[in-house]
């Protein structure tokens, strides 16, 4: 359970933090991370994106442009605070950590480091934010290791694709080791469809699957593969802004009112 910060005049500060992580490319964690994030700071909660992906994208997609600090000083430079690294994003409430292509060499620099595995959660104490999604790489080295020991939970994009859970068991391998050996309190936030074509049969057959493979914990609510989706991180705003009627942008408001429970 994510930690409960009472601030003067009863305000309740969330704290809750949870990685978005697959380690294949392209199934849709930049999209999942952005869009659900934004759609959640529009219900009023104040939330932050931290792009831990060397290639940026989700910093880009935010409309991230010019900084000083990115998450690549956060890990590497303990003089370097949360607060010094956030860049406002184009929407509302919802801020940034923009990633970088340092982030690559960063991650072989901590690794003298015997804490290695602690330097980001180390800088997200009290960070008075309610939600921080982390965007990772597609892969499952020390990046995503430090994602996932800050986290409370993991949340998990499945691509609705032709051998879907075969890469995600590599990823529960990691989840599982990481809960064990580093942060007990990790767990999976649940599975998200993504590219879902319900037209297809081979949609329907894999969404079958991997309904009867993770039960309960796949979401009901799925990501279509819709073009608005496609050409938003080329115009740098969220689908709630590029095209906030599109069937995209329709399915990530199901899914945030399924995530937050309501
Ligand atoms: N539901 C979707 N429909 C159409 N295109 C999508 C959808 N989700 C993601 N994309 C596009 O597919 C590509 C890969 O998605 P992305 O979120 O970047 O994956 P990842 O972060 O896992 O590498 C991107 O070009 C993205 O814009
Ligand atoms: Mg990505």
């Amino acid at each position: 359970m994510a930690e409960l910060i009472f601030k003067p005049g009863n305000t309740i500060i969330i704290n809750m933090i949870i990685t978005v992580a697959n380690q294949k490319g392209g199934v849709g964690k930049t999209d999942l991370c952005v869009n659900l994030a934004s759609y959640i700071s529009l219900k009023g909660s104040k939330v932050l994106v931290i792009d831990l992906d060397p290639q940026a994208n989700a910093t880009e997609y935010l409309g991230g442009r010019e900084f000083e600090k990115t998450t690549s000083d956060l890990l590497v430079d303990d003089r370097v605070k949360l607060s010094d690294a956030v860049i406002p994003s184009s929407v509302k409430g919802l801020d940034v950590v923009p990633g970088s292509q340092r982030l690559s060499a960063a991650q072989v620099e901590i690794m003298n480091d015997p804490g290695m595995q602690f330097r980001l959660k180390r800088k997200l104490k009290n960070s008075g934010y309610d939600y921080v999604l982390i965007d990772t790489p597609p892969s499952l080295g020390m990046l995503t290791v430090n994602a996932l020991t800050a986290s409370d939970s993991v949340l998990i994009p499945v691509q609705v694709h032709y051998l879907a859970t075969k890469g995600v068991e590599q990823l529960m391998n990691t989840v599982g080791m990481v809960k064990k050996e580093i942060n007990p309190r990790l767990s999976v936030r649940g599975y998200v469809l993504t590219m879902h074509d319900k037209r297809n049969n081979l949609t329907r057959r894999v969404e079958k699957e991997v309904r009867e493979a993770y039960g309960r914990e796949v979401f009901d609510s799925v990501i279509p593969v819709n073009v608005d989706l496609a050409e938003a991180p080329r115009n740098n705003t969220p689908i709630m802004i590029y095209r906030k009627e599109s069937r995209g942008a329709y399915a990530y408001q199901r899914l945030t009112e399924e995530f937050l429970g309501g």
